[in-house]
Formats: C-alpha cells, sequence, structure tokens
C-alpha cells in the first residue's frame, strides 16, 4: 500500500501541488501507526520527484514502475543546461544506479494520491472531495521555427520571415483547435516560448515553443494533436519559416482502478460526506502508477480554481476532510476486512 505524491513544483508556483499529498500520506501514515491499527498490508509513503518536467515529468512515478527511459534522460538537459547526469549527481545520486529505483508492482497492493483540484469545480459545487475517474494524458509538441533575423526598420514588410509571426499564429490556432473539437475535456496551451534575439529592433528569426495538448481520450487527443501540427506546417509556410516538431512528452490518458474508486467512495459514504465523481485535466503520477498497480485518486478543493500560480490555496480544514478521507481508503485497502469503518479510527 503506497501513498503520496511529488515535492517539486513548477518555477513561480504554489506551494500545495504535490506537497499537499505527499504531506496528507505522512499524515496518515502516522496516524495510522499512532492508533496502532491492525493492517494486513504495510503503509509506505513516497515522495516523487520530477513530476513537472524539468527533464521529462512524472519521472519519479515512472521510474518506480520501470517505464523511464533512462537512456533517452541520460542525453537531457534542462532549460538551465544541466544535464540529467550532473542533476542526480548534485542530489547525491548516481545515475548508473537509476534502475533501482524500480519496484516490483506485485509488491504494492495499491497507491492512493491525494491532490488538490487545480480547477473551480468542487468549491463551486461546495463538495469537499472529488473521486478521480480518470485522467488526461499529456502530449507535448515541441516547436522550433527558424525564419530569418534581421533590422526592424530597414526589412520591408513584403521581406520578412518572421518566425514570432508564425509563433503567434500556432498560440492562436491552438486555441481555436481546441475549442472547435466541441469537447469539454480537450486542452491546447502554448505555456512555453524563447524569442531570438528579443531584441526591438530586429526581427525575430528564432523562436522555440511547446504546445501542451490534453484529453482524456487518447484518439481524440492525437486528432487535435494532428490538427495542430497541420497549421505549425502551414503558418510557416505562409511565412517562408523553417520549422521541425519533435515530441519530448506523450503520456497516455488512464483510468483510476475500481478498487481504489470503491474505498474513497465507501469512506465518502461512512463518513456521511458528499463527493464528486470527476476526471482530471492536470496530470499526476497517479498516470504511471495506474499502469501497473490499482490506483486512484482523492482531490480536494482549489480556492477560485488556481494552480501552478502563487494564488494557489486550499484550506486547512479542507485538506484535514481529504486527509481523512485517505486515511479511510488506505486503512480499507490494506486490511482484508473491507467493512472497516474509517470513523472508528478517525474518532479521537
Ligand atoms: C502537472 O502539473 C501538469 O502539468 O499537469
Ligand atoms: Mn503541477
Ligand atoms: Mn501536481
Amino acid at each position: 500500500m503506497l501513498s503520496g505524491s511529488h515535492l517539486d513544483a513548477v518555477p513561480d508556483g504554489g506551494t500545495f501541488d504535490g506537497a499537499a499529498g505527499a504531506i496528507a500520506a505522512l499524515e496518515a501514515a502516522r496516524r495510522i501507526a499512532e492508533r496502532g491499527v491492525p493492517l494486513a498490508r504495510a503503509v509506505e509513503v513516497v515522495g516523487f520527484v520530477e513530476e513537472e518536467g524539468r527533464f521529462t515529468g512524472l519521472l519519479g512515478s515512472a521510474a518506480m514502475m520501470g517505464l523511464a527511459d533512462f537512456a533517452t534522460l541520460a542525453n537531457a538537459y534542462d532549460s538551465q543546461g544541466v544535464s540529467f547526469a550532473e542533476a542526480l549527481r548534485a542530489a547525491g545520486l548516481d545515475v548508473s544506479q537509476a534502475q533501482r529505483a524500480v519496484r516490483d508492482p506485485t509488491q504494492i497492493a495499491a497507491f492512493v494520491e491525494l491532490h488538490v483540484e487545480q480547477g473551480a469545480l468542487l468549491e463551486q459545487a461546495a463538495i469537499p472531495i472529488g473521486l478521480v475517474t480518470s485522467i488526461a494524458g499529456t502530449h507535448r509538441l515541441a516547436v522550433r521555427l527558424r525564419g530569418r533575423t534581421e533590422h526592424a526598420g530597414a526589412t520591408p514588410m513584403d521581406r520578412r520571415h518572421d518566425a514570432l509571426v508564425v509563433a503567434a499564429e500556432i498560440v492562436a490556432a491552438a486555441r481555436r483547435l481546441a475549442r472547435a473539437t466541441r469537447r469539454e475535456t480537450a486542452r491546447a496551451t502554448v505555456g512555453q516560448l524563447t524569442v531570438r534575439p528579443n531584441v526591438t529592433s530586429a526581427v525575430p528569426g528564432e523562436v522555440d515553443l511547446v504546445v501542451d495538448v490534453r484529453d482524456v481520450d487518447g484518439a481524440a487527443r492525437a486528432a487535435l494533436a494532428a490538427d495542430i501540427e497541420k497549421a505549425i506546417g502551414e503558418a510557416s509556410r505562409r511565412e517562408g519559416v523553417d520549422w521541425s516538431v519533435t515530441i519530448p512528452m506523450s503520456a497516455v490518458p488512464g483510468q483510476t482502478h475500481p478498487l481504489v474508486q470503491t474505498a474513497i467512495q465507501a469512506t465518502c459514504e461512512a463518513m456521511d460526506l458528499p463527493y464528486l465523481r470527476m476526471m482530471s485535466g492536470a496530470s499526476h503520477d497517479t498516470l504511471n502508477m495506474l499502469r501497473r498497480v490499482p490506483a486512484g485518486m482523492i482531490f480536494v478543493p482549489s480556492h477560485d480554481g488556481r494552480s501552478h500560480s502563487p494564488a494557489e490555496h486550499t484550506d486547512a480544514e479542507q485538506l484535514a476532510i481529504g486527509t481523512d478521507v485517505l486515511i479511510g481508503t488506505l486503512v480499507r485497502l490494506a486490511t482484508d476486512n473491507d467493512t472497516a469503518d474509517p470513523r472508528q479510527l478517525l474518532r479521537g
């Protein structure tokens, strides 16, 4: 039985994404141990690293489940030019030992991750718990645009190969095409864009950007990504800019396990807590865990739906309720008596 979440965060992010679930798991383990709850299976706590994509994203859970491609990662660099091997070394680890992170999935009865919702559905509905049924996968298109850098004053408007004009069209096309799917679960975002030379008086000749494409349905997501790739080619040709697209990340969407869903549901019902069955638009380590072990997620409300921003907030009371649900869920899964009453355990 394993519970936890990730310990890293996005630059300029908040303090709840990831950390809330890791701390809730620690608290759950502490309370289960202090009360001497008899368990048939051990409860372990995990803090994953590199969930947010410094090198690849969801790396800790991928490593644990034997899904990480360390050969490719050996050649990966972060945005500051630090290599994967150097980053491991700085953390006191040795890249040649990375395979030791792999766990035998048959030794993990289930994985449960508590996480902040990062959207506003729970708060709007005044419901304290989200029971996550599916998780959208992230597919990234890394786009390299190479036009011609030249003088902003001396170059006539009809003689330009402006990579940023192409990038602007890609940004707008990503939104237009995602909305055109009319799918509530479709998303496309350009959140990262590097412009060179980034000088007021020069036509920008080079842009690198990443389009982040998501959906809970793999085929629908592939169709959207293909439409965006087509738009990238069309915009580049119109402007006479060379382009290339690579895929640094493509996580297959997944369903959480009925065993864990049932344990969360039964706990909420025993506690008389309303819960909402919902999909996750954000990506989570659970997406890797559910490939190999029964895995599921508990969401707690995010104030105003804000996340990946310093405005991220969840009240302590809401986290406490989520932690109680986590404890009840873990105890149900870790005992052979699935009628175990979490109220008994949480009392006092
Ligand atoms: C993880 O934070 C994601 O980008 O979904
Ligand atoms: Mn995040
Ligand atoms: Mn997260």
